[in-house]
């Protein structure tokens, strides 16, 4: 697996760098901030703020970045293992399902996807995955990511489904297509996309969105 990262902490400021350092000797972190000229200082082992030094900023494992998507799959694995949480269901014993893994909707191209980030670090929370991709080849998606895609037969009811791809039967489905693939029709749903019409959501689905 190429990315395990388990941390992410938005704004690089007096607080934020001062606690990504501090996490930075539990795990892996990404540091996240708006400022690119931020970004490139500390980068660059220097903190004008100086709330850490040189060395420990270079001692720190910390990948400091300006683009949202590199924080994207930890943000989306805290939301949905939250919800699970509050569902009552216990995390080490999840499925969830993820449905989509090219970088962009009805193409089979997986590279540049994010969407390994996100399988990652729901594994890293010891969740089982399964996905599966319409458009992928399975072959590709083998090589590059050492991931089986299931058909959707093979798929096992799911206490979550991370709608992470809109490729089009996946949204023509709609909700129809999403409760079935939960367990009694009922558990949580990441709509990464915003796609799925939220007038229309099923009671018992618990649906989160960026
Ligand atoms: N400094 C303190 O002593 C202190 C104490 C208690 C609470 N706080 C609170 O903690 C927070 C941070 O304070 P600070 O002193 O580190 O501020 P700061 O101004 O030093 O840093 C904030 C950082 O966040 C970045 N940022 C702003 N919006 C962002 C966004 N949408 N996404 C990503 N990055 C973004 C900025 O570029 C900046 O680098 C504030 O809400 C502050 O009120 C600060």
């Amino acid at each position: 697996m190429k990315h395990e990262r388990k941390i992410s902490v938005i704004g690089m400021g007096y607080v934020g760098l001062p606690v990504t350092v501090a996490f930075a000797h539990l795990d892996k972190v990404i540091g996240f901030d708006i400022n690119n000229a931020r970004i490139a200082e500390l980068e660059s082992g220097v903190d004008k703020t100086n709330e850490v030094t040189p060395e420990n900023l270079k001692k720190a494992n910390i990948v400091f970045t300006s683009d949202p998507n590199d924080a994207i799959g930890t943000h989306i694995a805290s939301k949905v293992v939250k919800a699970l949480i509050k569902k009552g269901v216990r995390v080490d014993q999840a499925m969830v399902t993820v449905l989509g893994l090219t970088f962009k909707e009805d193409v089979p191209d997986i590279r540049n996807s994010r969407v390994i980030d996100i399988i990652s670090e729901l594994r890293e929370y010891g969740i089982q995955v399964q996905v599966h991709d319409s458009f992928a080849e399975t072959k590709d998606v083998e090589k590059e990511y050492r991931i089986t895609p299931q058909n959707l037969s093979e798929l096992q009811p799911a206490h979550a489904v991370v709608l992470a791809v809109s490729h089009e039967d996946y949204v023509s489905g709609g909700w129809g297509f999403i409760s079935g693939l939960l367990l009694e029709k009922e558990g949580v749903v990441y709509d990464v996309k915003g796609v799925l019409d939220r007038s229309s959501k099923p009671e018992n689905i618990y649906l989160e969105r960026l």
